[in-house]
C-alpha cells in the first residue's frame, strides 16, 4: 500500500503513555496509517470542514486523539463509544488534550511527575506537550467531542446519543489484542452504526483477514492492506 496522504515523518511526540494516556491492555493504532485513513475518508466525503468523526470501538480513544491532533483544522465533533468503561474513562481524558484547558491539566501533572521523580520520560512527555500545543495553537474552533458507553452489538441495551457522523473510522477488536465482547462482530456493528449515518457517510474499518465483511447495505470504496491490518472504506449503497 502506498501512502497518499501521510508524510513518513516521526510521530514522537504522541506516543501513547507520553502526554496521551495509555493503558495496558488497549492497543494503539499507528499514527500515519491513522492519518492516512482518516484523510482516505476525507477525500470521498462532500463536507471538508467541520467534520464530525465518530469511533463507536474507541478503547482509549487514542486513533480519534491523534487524528484529531492531525487534522483539527476540519474537524469540528468528535463522538468516541465502547463497552469498556475503564476504556472510555481514558478516552475523555485523552480527547481533553484536544483543547487547552485538558493540555493544561496534563502539564500540570507532568510537571508533579517531573519534580516526584526526577525521570527524563517526564521532562521528554513535557517537550511533547509544548509539541502538541504548538500543533493546534492555529485552532480557531474548539473540537467538541462526547465519549460514550455502548455495546455497538447490541442496539437495544445501549442505543447511544443520537446524531450523524460524517465520518466513521474503527478499528474492531482483532490480531488477538482484545476480543469483541458479544456476538455478531463487524457485521453486526455495520448494522447497528446505521442511526449514526446518512448518504453522504464514509466508513472506515481496521480488521483482520479472519474477519469478512458481507452487509448488503453498504458498497465498498477502497480496501488495503498494511502488515495484518485490512482497511476497507465504505458508504451506504445507493
Ligand atoms: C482494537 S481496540 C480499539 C482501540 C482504539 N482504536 C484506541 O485507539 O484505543 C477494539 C475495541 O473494541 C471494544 N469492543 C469490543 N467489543 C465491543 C462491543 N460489543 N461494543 C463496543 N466496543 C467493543 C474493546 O473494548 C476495544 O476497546
Amino acid at each position: 500500500m502506498q501512502y497518499i496522504f501521510s508524510k513518513n515523518q516521526s510521530y514522537e511526540h504522541l506516543a501513547a503513555g507520553h502526554v496521551i494516556y495509555g493503558l495496558s491492555g488497549s492497543p494503539n493504532f499507528p499514527i500515519r496509517l491513522a492519518h492516512e485513513v482518516y484523510n482516505r475518508c476525507l477525500s470521498h466525503q462532500k463536507q471538508q470542514h467541520g467534520v464530525s468523526i465518530y469511533d463507536p470501538c474507541c478503547g482509549t480513544g487514542y486513533l480519534l486523539t491523534t487524528i484529531g491532533l492531525l487534522n483539527h483544522k476540519s474537524i469540528a465533533k468528535i463522538w468516541g463509544s465502547d463497552i469498556n468503561v475503564k476504556f472510555t474513562e481514558v478516552a475523555q481524558k485523552n480527547l481533553g488534550l484536544l483543547g487547552t484547558q485538558g493540555l493544561d491539566k496534563r502539564e500540570e501533572e507532568l510537571v508533579l511527575l517531573a519534580t516526584q521523580y526526577q525521570k527524563n520520560s517526564h521532562i521528554r512527555a513535557l517537550e511533547s506537550l509544548d509539541h502538541i500545543r504548538e500543533m493546534i495553537a492555529d485552532l480557531d474552533h474548539p473540537i467538541d467531542f462526547q465519549v460514550f458507553h455502548r455495546d455497538i452489538l447490541s442496539p437495544i441495551t445501549s442505543p447511544g446519543p443520537s446524531f450523524t457522523a460524517n465520518i466513521i473510522i474503527t478499528d474492531v477488536p482483532y490480531l488477538q489484542l482484545v476480543d469483541w465482547n458479544g456476538a455478531g462482530g463487524i457485521n453486526t456493528l455495520l448494522n447497528n452504526i446505521r442511526v449514526n449515518i446518512d448518504t453522504e457517510s464514509i466508513i472506515a474499518v481496521v480488521h483482520d483477514k479472519r474477519q469478512k465483511i458481507a452487509n448488503e447495505f453498504y458498497e465498498r470504496i477502497e480496501r488495503f492492506k498494511v502488515g495484518k491490518r485490512v482497511i476497507e472504506i465504505f458508504r451506504l449503497r445507493s
